[in-house]
């Protein structure tokens, strides 16, 4: 990727990275914090590997200016970070604490400083853990309860900061949260499964329109996890596994979201069900936002096939290590063409404005030999999905920021803190940040002007 240019990206290009405060803060009953959904999933017996929790994490309540001169020194302008509720209202709702709401007003205004253009997350996944008490996602006070916790962080940080994300990525947490049960709060079933979908989606709209209406000039976006499909031979009962698939990953909620309702199709009668048992087509207008852009996250295409004994999707995956492909410690394939697919694909929609990259990386088992880690690897992942997007501007397709995953080795959900995706080695116990041969490619990349 010798001929890939920051300039070619645009003087206006956001060049950042993301992190989620569940992932990264720790500090997890400093300052008035109360439990938070995850704190109470993760002591759970077998939930996370290692037994890890996020109590501590990266330590990013106590140590984020070292963190944010970091993310300065590698050359980013942007940085993406989430608001932790439990932090902000411990109880959910009514009280504000204040102590949670100077220390974003302090993370906020050091990014100011460093010229680092703050993005916020409102939700990346942790609630406090009474409102998972009352049903979290599957209530439908949950719309109400968003909509406050969202007033509370449009009033409070709406002067400083312009750059709004709604949600991050409902398809994981209502599909691997109140279906699979393998995120936090653990719920299984359609039925749950189903009414956290309506309720994410109406909340996702309704926090657009209480930002728009309260931050003056506010650039509002939401995210979603996307995956290009591939049937994995030419067999039409492939194909339709493929598009089931497709429908659920890639349209279920971006759909909903530009006013076009809940997907419909004929070979997938879960979505009828969906449709019946949450009644959403009166919801169609209220799930649509203007958005003025879409954060799209993006780590890896999937192949599937059709399998029959699978329930409801009766689609299962090839994996990439058994197909002989590229893929990461994760075993997620690894195929820039998939990502330029995907921002093309998302270009389609007349609805969207901007894009924006709002999360891609990969998670490779790094060494650390003699205080040095060559993730090469990482890097050739980062200059090969860069050249996507290039490719992608190149098409005139209006691309507006990346934004890195991650900036330093964090809690990885349920894989605990052996999967890292950071640019910044962590030594969880010590805390010594360690920047990463990946970190270094980025500082030189940034400031190659
Ligand atoms: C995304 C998620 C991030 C991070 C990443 C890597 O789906 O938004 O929080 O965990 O995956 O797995």
């Amino acid at each position: 990727m010798s001929n890939l240019s920051v300039r070619s990206f645009g003087s206006g290009f956001h060049w950042g990275v993301s992190i989620a405060a569940a992932q990264n803060e720790g500090g997890y009953l400093d300052g008035g914090k109360s439990l938070s959904n995850w704190d109470t999933f993760a002591r759970k017996q077998g939930k996370i590997k290692g037994s890890n929790t996020p109590c501590v994490s990266a330590d990013f309540y106590h140590r984020y200016k070292e963190d944010l001169l970091l993310a300065k020194a590698l050359g980013f302008n942007a940085f993406r970070f989430s608001i932790s509720w439990p932090r902000i209202l411990p109880q959910g709702t009514g009280k504000v604490n204040k102590e949670g709401i100077q220390f974003y007003h302090d993370l906020i205004t050091e990014c100011l400083e460093l010229g680092l253009q703050p993005f916020i997350t409102i939700y990346h996944w942790d609630m406090p853990q009474s409102l998972e008490e009352s049903g979290g996602w599957t209530s439908p006070l949950m719309i109400r309860w968003f909509k406050a916790y969202v007033q509370v962080c449009a009033e409070n940080f709406g002067d400083k900061v312009k750059n709004w994300i709604i949600l991050n990525e409902p398809l994981s947490f209502t599909a691997l949260g109140y279906m699979l049960g393998k995120h936090a709060p653990g719920k299984t079933g359609l039925q749950n499964f189903f009414s956290a979908v309506l309720n994410a989606a109406l909340a996702q709209a309704e926090g657009g329109r209480v930002i728009r209406s309260s931050v003056k000039d506010a650039y509002i976006g939401t995210t979603f996890s996307c995956s290009e499909i591939f049937p994995h031979t030419q067999s039409a009962d492939d194909i339709k596994a493929a598009n089931r698939i497709d429908i659920l990953m890639n349209r279920l909620f971006l759909e909903p979201a530009l006013g076009l309702g809940f997907p419909r199709d004929d070979d997938f009668p879960m979505l009828l069900d969906l449709e019946l048992s949450t009644s959403s087509w009166k919801y169609t207008s209220q799930m649509q936002f203007d958005f003025d852009f879409i954060g799209l996250q993006n780590y890896f295409p999937l192949t599937v096939r059709h399998d029959r004994f699978v329930p409801i999707i009766r689609a299962a995956e090839v994996r990439a290590k058994d197909r002989n492909v590229p893929h990461t410690d994760f075993g997620w394939e690894i195929n820039a063409d998939s990502f330029y697919n995907m921002i093309r694909r998302f270009s389609k929609y007349k609805q969207i404005k901007d894009i924006l990259i709002t999360e891609n990386g990969s998670f490779f088992k790094d060494t650390v030999e003699e205080g040095r880690i060559a993730d090469v690897a990482r890097t050739s992942y980062f200059q090969n999905h860069l050249h996507s997007v290039s490719r992608a501007l190149a098409d005139g397709i209006k691309v507006r920021g990346y934004f890195a995953w991650t900036l330093t080795d964090n809690f990885e959900w349920n894989e605990g803190y052996n999967a890292r995706f950071g640019l910044i080695h962590v030594d969880f116990k010590s805390q010594i940040r360690t920047i990463k041969d990946s970190g270094h490619w980025w500082r030189s990349f940034l400031t190659s002007y």
